[in-house]
């Protein structure tokens, strides 16, 4: 846990020789941790949301890949490296949209196949590279968006992109963290997030936390909100961002882009350049996930819709780059967003 001022919050931990998950689906009444020992329990707690947002996806799964090799290892020293395939795959099949996910699995394979020996330490030293940079990477971020907000003012934001959904600090949130440190920002307002609630239950808790004042608004507000005329910028995160700067993330993301052009709000996306998916030439490629219509139909268990009724659950849509003023990665800032720029920014790291 973190003692640094704006930010005491940590989602993923590797503890004792296993991964330590804050569980997600509980927040805020209850703080409880998942402690998870193979890669089949890594897979399912990321499907369940015991832990999400795309870049602490991508940091759980890397230890997923530790807790995996250690099993394969222990069972054959000698197949290891093609039995941990299968591991890979369950890991990858978690969520599709999360870029992030497949990233860190990536890397992982692409160092594992150099070791020979216990690949335990490496592997491990690997993860925990993994997070570590995420986090420097939202600090990063953290500076350069909140650099872009230049007078006092008033921003809203959407689902949570805080420490929960990354190795620590946060994307968007890490900007208004910074923001709001360096007094740039007066208030913050936060989308409650249906159908998860994300940000009523994980966005308001975080900033409750670190002392930050949240106000609580529904996402079907946004527009009332905008037209009042306080809201100076929109701040989000990504869970994919195509070539072109298409960015997919939280259901409701686009709608919000298209309010904020009406209402000549700024828009700005926050990711690192883990989330950049630069094979992919625009936002129409992005998986979008459909997740169980029982997230809509109940809340906590219980149901609130009409018995009979159905419902129709898309995670997350695609905000076009058009209505994208600016996008803020670790590497620098693209303003109004194309191909050519983010292939610029994004050098020949891609
Ligand atoms: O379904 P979730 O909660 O995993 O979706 C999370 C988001 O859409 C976040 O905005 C995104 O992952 C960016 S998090 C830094």
């Amino acid at each position: 846990m973190s003692n640094n001022h704006y930010d005491s919050i940590r989602a993923v931990e590797w503890h004792d020789g296993a991964l330590k998950l804050l569980d997600q689906r509980v927040l805020p009444h209850r703080r409880e941790y998942l402690v998870i020992e193979d890669a089949a329990s890594t897979a399912q707690a990321i499907t369940d949301m015991v832990v999400r947002g795309a870049p602490a996806i991508g940091v759980t799964a890397a230890y997923g890949v530790v807790l995996a090799a250690r099993d394969r290892y222990a069972r054959s020293a000698a197949t290891w490296k093609q039995d941990i395939e299968a591991d890979l795959e369950t890991l990858a099949r978690s969520r599709p949209t999360a870029v992030n996910l497949f990233w860190a699995l990536e890397r992982m394979r692409r160092h594992l196949a150099n070791l020979s020996g216990d690949p335990h330490q490496s592997l491990l030293a690997e993860a925990r590279r993994i997070h570590e940079e995420d986090i420097a990477a939202n600090r990063r971020m953290g500076m350069l968006g909140a650099a872009l907000i230049q007078d006092r003012c008033t921003v809203l934001t959407h689902c949570n992109t805080g420490s929960l959904a990354t190795g620590g600090y946060g994307t968007a949130l890490g900007v208004i963290r910074a923001a709001y440190a360096a007094g740039h920002i007066s208030q913050v307002f936060a989308d409650e997030t249906r159908p998860w609630l994300q940000g009523a239950r994980l966005t308001a808790w975080e900033l409750v936390e670190d002392r930050i004042p949240v106000t609580l608004l529904c996402e079907g507000a946004a527009a009332h909100l905008m037209k009042q005329g306080g809201v100076r910028w929109v701040i989000v995160g990504a869970d994919r961002i195509a070539a072109n700067g298409d960015t997919a993330n939280k259901i409701g993301t686009y709608s919000l882009a298209i309010l904020a052009r009406h209402h000549g709000v700024k828009f700005m996306v926050v990711a690192p350049t883990s989330t950049v998916d630069m094979t992919i030439a625009s936002g129409a490629d992005i998986p979008i996930e459909i997740r169980s219509p029982a997230e809509v139909l109940t809340h906590a268990g219980h149901p609130i819709a009409a018995e009979g009724a159905q419902a129709w659950n898309p995670a997350f849509d695609v905000a076009p780059a058009g209505l994208i003023d600016a996008i803020v990665t670790e590497r620098g800032v693209v303003l109004a967003p194309t191909t050519a720029k983010m292939a610029a920014m994004m050098g020949n790291g891609a």
